[in-house]
């Protein structure tokens, strides 16, 4: 039986793509967002896991705003990265697991979750920088399942069902007979807001009690509508929209292996998180 050994969550600002391509690691800007990684790559090379279902938003580079699904799910066997035009190198391409991404498609519809399947998929930053955090050589060694949500174009998904299909995810793991070590990643957030009058929002107070719920009381974001979470967090900063599914795929009662919060990387209030089951 597969088993989530647990969640990382973490912002996913393309600058971050820059940083790794010049080596500003240690530079005085960027070295308190990039400490917040070494204790996950520890981990990471303590569980070993098989694969990597990745919880994120597509930008532009996948979906359009002409065809915009709630929910998609990648089910291709390789997933490649393309120029999204923010200067950042391209990455290699990511191994996919056609068998286990059907087998999640087929569950979450058969629980009456309206999944998109995507037989052919690109990858953008959301999906590629999170992974080279976690593996700065960019050799991947696991298989990798993208799960895409629509934080980007109303009407986007509210955080209860999003915290519904993380539990659907998880049930459908847990029933893939497979003997498998799963990491769910979900990319995002923290605040921010790229555009429009309010251009350049942060909200720390907010970001620091999301992040806490995520340990201690899971459905917190639920009580919220998405437009008062975008309110809150800002238009982009709804992207915790995906931590909140990746939240939802661990049991109530998790353990903080460590976090990180940093404001600003770019225009975004980065955080990350690494959760473990609690038994
Ligand atoms: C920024 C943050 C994002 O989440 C994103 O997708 C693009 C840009 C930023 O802060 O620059
Ligand atoms: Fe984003």
């Amino acid at each position: 039986m597969a088993k989530i050994v647990g969640a990382i969550t973490t912002s996913h600002v393309p600058s971050i793509g820059g940083a790794i391509a010049k080596g500003l690691q240690q530079d005085p800007y960027w070295k308190p967002f990039f400490d917040g990684f070494p204790p996950v790559r520890d981990w990471l090379a303590k569980v070993r896991p098989d694969v990597v279902v990745l919880v994120y938003n597509d930008h532009g580079l996948n979906f359009f705003l002409d065809k915009m699904p709630t929910f998609a799910i990648g089910a291709a066997r390789e997933y490649r990265n393309a120029d999204e035009g923010w200067g950042i190198p391209t990455t290699q391409p990511f191994q996919g697991d056609p068998e286990l991404s059907w087998h999640l498609i087929e569950q979450l519809v058969a629980e009456e979750f309206d999944i998109v399947s995507c037989q052919e998929m690109t990858v953008d930053h959301a999906f590629t920088l999170p992974m080279a955090l976690c593996w700065p050589d960019q050799k991947w060694p696991v298989r990798t399942v993208p799960v895409v949500v629509n934080t980007v174009q109303a009407p986007l998904p509210s955080a209860a069902r999003c915290y519904k299909l993380g539990k659907a995810l998880a049930r459908a793991i847990a029933s893939w007979p497979k003997d498998e070590r799963v990491v769910v990643m979900g990319t995002g957030g923290l605040s921010h807001q790229l555009d429009g009058e309010r251009a350049g929002f942060i909200n720390k107070e907010f970001d620091l009690q999301f992040m806490e719920s995520m340990v201690s009381n899971p459905a917190w974001a639920t009580k919220y509508s998405t437009l008062e979470l975008v309110e809150l967090s800002g238009t982009q900063g709804v992207e915790l929209l995906n931590w909140v599914v990746a939240r939802g795929m661990l049991p109530e009662k998790v353990r903080k292996q460590h976090a990180n919060y940093h404001i600003p990387i770019s225009n975004t209030a980065t955080g990350m998180m690494l959760l473990e089951p609690a038994a």
